[in-house]
């Protein structure tokens, strides 16, 4: 991590009120800032006026106007003791404390105390940590002195150091106790008796403040809507008309791969999941770090263990088959019949009369030409294959069989028994069925990977998510570290809390792509790792070394020579050898996720950008506005967008469906010259995170608005993708799964309506309703599309209502076309989670009736003549 250092001038310090802001104006009143303990610190910065200084009136009661980035959601993020002042520009600062074992202080800045700009992190050392910050203007010098206090085991401490743009800091210098001003105060409001600073302002200041407040309140109201709230909000609602006309005339080309996917390594979607291995930690590189200690049997031999007797096992290290595989099993035998047994993941899955691979990496340690038997069992000890693995070497090398299951079986296990005694080395033991997804070696789980195709989707986002940026810089995702021979591919801790064996890597990613005829979007890290950094206890703001930079950018440069060169150079030659000669043609690249807009991440992006743009300026870069959909890292991350003149920009939210159903003019009002818009990760939250009919047909309705944006939005993924059962860590998800069945939830249909119903120009068209509620129309969305490839004129009706919509949909306009139409509705009762698509075909004229069912989704393809 770069370190800003504090660096040390003279302190001057000049008068100062109390009152740390003055105004002229004569309806001036006082504003007191400060922040509650409440909610573990997590509250961030509120704010309560007053007349006279004695009577405070909080606003909001306690709204949050500015809240901490700092560290990991849950245990971090916390505001203490926040000193706020007004530069002589009229600019608002705000300093904090984050904690009291590091020792750095926040500081970020408003022009209006509601839009903050980025935050920063100024490491304060050289004290234990910073508490108490504050802030003195020193007119001599036009700087600003911070003075803080650092408790170190009982002792008091107090530091200061200056600044002149709160970007440079001179060194700390320890001060006296006396040399501070303590300019805080405490006021009682609501009968508490807080500590903060209290400025003058003029009143119309603080109306803004309560706008800003009460603007909240009432969006937060409507976007919680759901349809519980219906009887009341849609009492008097008995039926609606509509008429839908669709003028054939007016098109506008939009973008031709809006859906895709967007697959992360979280829920054991990888290992376990969409990866065909069904040995679990088969390379024994399962370690208690996956799990920051906190699971003990989260070990090297998690999975694994010694049956019967006669064999014992051990850990070695001393001469593994490769450096980035260290660990590998070394079985003793003084008696053959005990064995060494996998469990799978939750058991291995077989089906009667399909072939499996075995494989695995043995060397005799001690004793010579030693046999093993591999099997697959019951817990019976019923065999359900068999296979001899005949005169192992005293060197490492690969033994393969191919084993037949005599049965179907959810629960197997995999035992390797030792035929003869002494000692020896395993890894790398793997049994994978033949029959993958397009029969890939190291493939995809067939039925799985088949789901996710059948969406049709024009692009593959991947590795993530926040796996692409991992949770400390040791944890990025390092695309290098996945390709080439499996053992020597290097496993890392998932930052969802388990083991990637890296099995599933770029070059298996790249294939899928290829095999569903999708897009491939990588994402790399901008040089910075997740805004929720866990590892390193300075959260995103330790990016890479600058030093070490030129090398990651390298890195990301070789990821385009890697997928597109020519077999003659050095990358494309690896992906030649790893068995694909051609190029995989990559047109994007994402770069970074939903990261904190700070000046570590500008410094970074920019680099990586700049390179990607001058090597490969036939290459889209994708760069990022943050993880929502409004805030500080969305304003700040367009800016830079706007600066540099980033293609397009990826951005993310969950949200309520009452936020997807009041939004669908988010991006009416996009200026059509900036970025083009990625949305990389979506979906409607309801309380309790189902994916049921009302957060799907949130998403559809949603999905509407982003076909006639279509121009702005090139693509849009939901997120995740893919969940096992048991081993969930994200609700809700687009497809459950546990090791035999493939659950794909509502959400999913709606996906795949959209991925196989898409079109690549936006015909106009108008909806007129009987009933001109907001309420009643925001939930009738409507779009209609045209696909050149069929010529079909595709209309998307989505109704959100309890009751139906009849609708008369006017084609006069369309041109020629079929009269016999296919029809698909999906509907049912919103918090139905088995709803399914319905096909019919229906008559259709240019004057024709549909009803639209109360909830439901109905898409009509109209065939050209
Ligand atoms: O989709 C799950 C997570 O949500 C992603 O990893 C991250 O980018 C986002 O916060």
């Amino acid at each position: 991590m770069k370190k800003v250092y504090l660096f040390a001038i003279l302190f001057v310090t000049t008068f100062q009120h109390t009152v740390l802001s003055m105004s002229n104006e004569t309806d001036s009143v006082y504003l007191f800032s400060y922040a509650t303990d409440k909610n573990a610190n997590k509250d961030g910065l509120h704010f309560a006026w007053s007349d006279d200084r004695k009577q405070w009136i909080p606003i909001g009661p306690e709204h949050s106007y500015l809240k901490c980035d700092y560290g990991t959601w849950g245990a971090e993020k916390n505001m203490f003791d926040p000193y706020l002042f007004q530069d002589n520009d009229g600019l608002w600062h705000c300093i904090w404390s984050v904690n009291d074992y590091d020792s750095v202080f926040a500081h970020a800045a408003a022009d209006d105390l509601i839009l903050w700009r980025r935050q920063s992190y100024p490491e304060a050392v050289p004290g234990k940590n910073c508490l108490m910050p504050e802030v003195v203007f020193n007119s001599t010098k036009q700087n600003y002195t911070i003075t803080w206090l650092s408790v170190n085991d009982g002792d008091s401490l107090y530091y200061r150091a200056s600044t002149e743009d709160f970007r440079k800091y001179t060194p700390a210098i320890g001060i006296s106790s006396e040399d501070r001003l303590n300019m805080r105060t405490k006021v009682s409001v609501s009968g508490v008796l807080e500590e903060g600073t209290i400025h003058k302002v003029p009143k119309k200041f603080v109306d803004g403040l309560l706008r800003a407040h009460e603007l909240t309140v009432s969006r937060n109201q409507l976007w919680s809507e759901t349809t519980k709230d219906y009887p009341e909000l849609f009492a008097s609602l008995e039926s609606v008309d509509a008429t839908i006309t669709v003028n054939g005339s007016e098109s506008k080309p939009i973008s031709d791969m809006l859906i895709g996917i967007f697959f992360e390594d979280i829920n054991y979607a990888a290992d376990g999941g969409l990866y065909g291995e069904l040995i679990q930690n088969r390379g024994f590189e399962y370690s208690l770090s996956d799990k920051m200690g906190k699971d003990k049997s989260w070990n090297y031999f998690k999975a694994w263990q010694i049956s019967g007797v006669g064999t014992v096992y051990s850990m070695d290290s001393v001469s593994p088959i490769h450096f980035n595989n260290k660990h590998y099993v070394v079985l003793n035998t003084s008696k053959a019949g005990g064995a060494l047994v996998n469990e799978g993941f939750d058991g291995i899955p077989l089906k009667k009369g399909e072939k499996y691979n075995i494989s695995l990496f043995a060397r005799m340690v001690k004793g010579r030409n030693g046999n093993v038997r591999v099997r697959i069992v019951g817990s019976n000890d019923e065999v359900y294959g068999e296979v001899s693995i005949k005169k192992i070497s005293g060197e490492w090398q690969k033994y393969s069989a191919v084993l037949t299951a005599n049965t179907t079986v959810p629960n197997a296990k995999l035992e390797v028994i030792p035929q003869t005694t002494g000692c020896l080395a395993l890894d790398m033991v793997s049994l994978f069925p033949q029959e993958t997804f397009k029969g890939r070696k190291n493939g995809l789980r067939a039925d799985l990977a088949q789901v996710i195709a059948d969406i049709k989707p024009q692009f593959v986002r991947f590795p993530g998510g926040c796996v692409a940026h991992g949770d400390g810089i040791e944890n990025i995702y390092h695309w290098k570290n996945t390709i080439g021979p499996l053992e020597a591919r290097k496993p890392q801790r998932n930052i969802w809390n388990y083991h990637q064996s890296a099995g599933l890597g770029y070059f298996e990613y790249f294939q899928f792509c290829e095999d569903i005829n999708a897009e491939p979007i990588p994402i790399v890290a901008a040089g910075v790792p997740c805004q929720n950094s866990s590892c390193g206890g300075a959260g995103q703001q330790g990016g890479i070394p600058m030093c070490k930079m030129q090398d990651y950018v390298q890195d990301v440069l070789d990821l385009i020579e890697w997928a597109n060169g020519s077999t003659d150079t050095y990358w494309g030659k690896k992906r030649a050898e790893a068995g694909h000669p051609n190029s995989f043609n990559l047109k994007y690249i994402g770069v970074g996720n939903e990261d904190l807009i700070t000046d570590i991440f500008e410094e970074r992006f920019t680099m990586i950008y700049e390179a990607l743009k001058e090597k490969y300026p036939e290459i889209t870069v994708i760069g990022t506005v943050g993880p929502w959909f409004e805030g500080t890292d969305y304003r700040e991350g367009w800016e830079l967008a706007n600066k540099l003149n980033i293609p397009m920009v990826d951005e993310h939210y969950y949200q309520s469906p009452g936020w997807f159903i009041y939004n669908q003019d988010f991006y009416d009002q996009y200026d059509r010259s900036k970025s083009k818009v990625y949305l990389g990760e979506y979906a409607a939250h309801l309380p309790g995170r189902p994916n049921n009919l009302e957060t799907a047909l949130a998403e559809a309705s949603y999905l509407t608005a982003l076909e006639r944006n279509g121009d702005v939005v090139q693509m849009a993924s939901y997120a995740p993708l893919l969940a096992k059962e048991g081993y969930t860590q994200w609700n809700p998800d687009l497809i459950y799964f546990n090791n035999t069945e493939v659950k794909p939830t509502v959400g999913y249909y709606v996906q795949k309506l959209y991925g196989l119903n898409s079109g690549n120009s936006y015909i106009s068209n108008k909806v007129e309703l009987s009933d001109d509620k907001v309420a009643v129309k925001k939930r009738v969305a409507v779009s209609v599309v045209r696909d050149s490839e069929t010529n079909d004129l595709i209309l998307k009706l989505v109704n959100m209502l309890a009751v139906d919509v009849n609708t008369t949909v006017n084609l006069d306009k369309v041109g020629a076309y079929s009269p016999l139409a296919v029809r698909t509705v999906l509907t049912g009762m919103p918090d139905e989670k088995m709803a399914r698509p319905e096909i019919d075909s229906i008559e259709v004229s240019d004057h024709f009736l549909l009803t639209l069912p109360a909830m439901s989704f109905t898409v009509l393809r109209i065939k050209s003549k």
